[in-house]
């Protein structure tokens, strides 16, 4: 990692307060790639550039002892949640697919690509069999009792899976999603890889639609931390992507047999897969049905949600910043459709503008002007062995000893205030699914000329 200079922090901090939205997002687009680095999990590559991270969970393996490191630790903690990482794979496929030239002009193709195939390698381990799939490796209850460094490990991991007998098809319908979106990225540099992945979201994609239940009661684990609402959203979401990569009508058809229990739904996050799923398929089939959903939702979500003082969408109190950008990026994808094209992107822009400094202060750890020192991250607080990391190191008003670089924390209270504070989880923690749109949108402004 290349060291920023005090003096380019005090310029970035004098521009970003004189001229709001004139931040380099290249800049920050690379170093939101570093953060994905940052919570790989398993044996890391010879060209890691992120070095305090170490190898880790080299044991983390099926109920029959099959092979299951890799992926990404979720967020501050070590657990290895498929559901919402399965979610920040589509995502940031989406990104390098419809906004490549984003990613070129950073020169950041290539680190995406090894991105999103750090999940993709990880998703074909978990997929044992046909209807057999690891959807959580780590407990939530056992993992989060601990404070440590990841390589230092000790804590029981087990593995979760799903298979027809337990079925979860918000979980094997987001990773249908993944599977599909990420074989469209390979398709031009690596066809074979790009048909093993498109085979395995076929297959995903089955096992989702014939099997259908909710990964909260496939998985109780994972209630620690992701309540599943819904499957039937991750069907449309699934089968939109999946329609996108084969070209197969038969898939447009099962949106319609779903249509009536997912016309009411709303939101796009982890959990929920409304808006991009309308958005999706009002791009690949220009029908008037989605165009109208997603214009509805996007004009209510700018228009008559919540906000701080300042202007953020505030969506909810855990993670705000994460909500804010996942609408921002998702109504942006409207815009580029020709819809209310000039209002989505001022605004999806200023919610973006507003984690990078707009509203007094970066939320995006080691970016710009007083950006968060104190994130809930255990791996980054924990200074280097042989120094003791625990809860005494979690509790203390030290900053974490490394810099998670490009890391989007949770974001502001209602009131636009911030607390620097590891033990606030819900405004200072990180995670994979909060810099997926973060980043895919960083992608689409640079591509647009910021
Ligand atoms: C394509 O992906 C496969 C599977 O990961 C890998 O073994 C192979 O080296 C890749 N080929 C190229 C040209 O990158």
């Amino acid at each position: 990692m290349k060291p920023i200079s005090i003096g380019a922090v005090v310029l970035v901090s004098v521009i970003s307060i004189a001229v709001a939205g004139s931040y380099d997002y290249k800049d920050v687009l690379q170093k939101s790639l570093l953060f994905y680095e940052a919570q790989r999990s398993g044996k890391l590559p010879a060209d890691q550039k992120v070095k305090w991270r170490k190898d880790s969970a080299l044991k983390d393996k099926g109920q029959n002892g099959e092979d299951l490191t890799g992926g990404y630790f979720d967020a501050g903690d070590f657990v290895k949640f498929g559901f919402p990482m399965a979610f920040t794979t589509t995502i940031l496929s989406w990104g390098l697919l419809d906004h490549h030239k984003g990613y070129e002009s950073a020169n950041s193709v290539s680190d995406c690509l090894k991105a999103i195939k750090w999940a993709t390698d990880y998703f074909i381990k978990c997929h044992v069999s046909e209807y057999e799939y690891y959807g959580q490796v780590g407990s939530g209850t056992v993992d989060h009792a601990h404070w440590s460094r990841p390589e230092d490990m000790t804590e029981e991991r087990p593995a979760y899976k799903i298979t027809a007998s337990q079925p979860a098809a918000d979980l094997a319908g987001e990773t249908a999603a993944a599977f599909a979106a990420a074989s469209l990225v390979f398709r031009s540099t690596n066809s074979s890889y790009a048909n093993t992945l498109l085979n395995h979201a076929k297959q995903m994609y089955d096992f989702a639609y014939k099997h259908r239940g909710l990964l909260t009661d496939a998985i109780p684990d994972s209630k620690c931390c992701y309540v599943s609402t819904h499957y039937e959203d991750e069907l449309v979401w699934g089968a939109a992507w999946l329609y996108r990569a084969t070209n197969d009508k038969t898939y447009l058809t099962y949106v319609d047999a779903l249509w009536d229990s997912f016309k009411n739904m709303y939101g796009f996050d982890w959990d929920q897969k409304y808006a991009g799923a309308v958005v999706l398929l009002a791009k690949l089939t220009g029908d008037s049905k989605y165009k109208t959903a997603i214009t509805n939702n996007c004009n209510y979500v700018f228009q008559q949600a919540a906000r701080s003082n300042k202007g953020l969408l505030y969506l909810a109190n855990w993670g705000p910043l994460r909500y804010a950008v996942n609408y921002a990026f998702v109504c942006l994808q409207a815009a580029d459709l020709g819809i209310n094209t000039q209002s989505y992107r001022t605004e999806a822009k200023k919610q973006l503008d507003y984690a990078l400094g707009d509203a007094g202060r970066s939320y995006v750890i080691g970016f710009g002007n007083n950006p968060p020192t104190h994130a809930h991250h255990r791996a980054a607080s924990c200074p280097d062995a042989p120094a003791v990391c625990n809860w005494d190191t979690y509790h203390g008003s030290q900053p974490n000893a490394h810099v998670l670089y490009g890391g989007m924390v949770g974001g502001p209270a209602k009131d636009d205030s911030f607390k620097d504070d590891r033990t606030d989880y819900q405004h200072t923690e990180v995670g994979c699914d909060y810099n997926a749109c973060f980043q895919s949108m960083l992608a689409h402004f640079i591509e647009l000329g910021n």
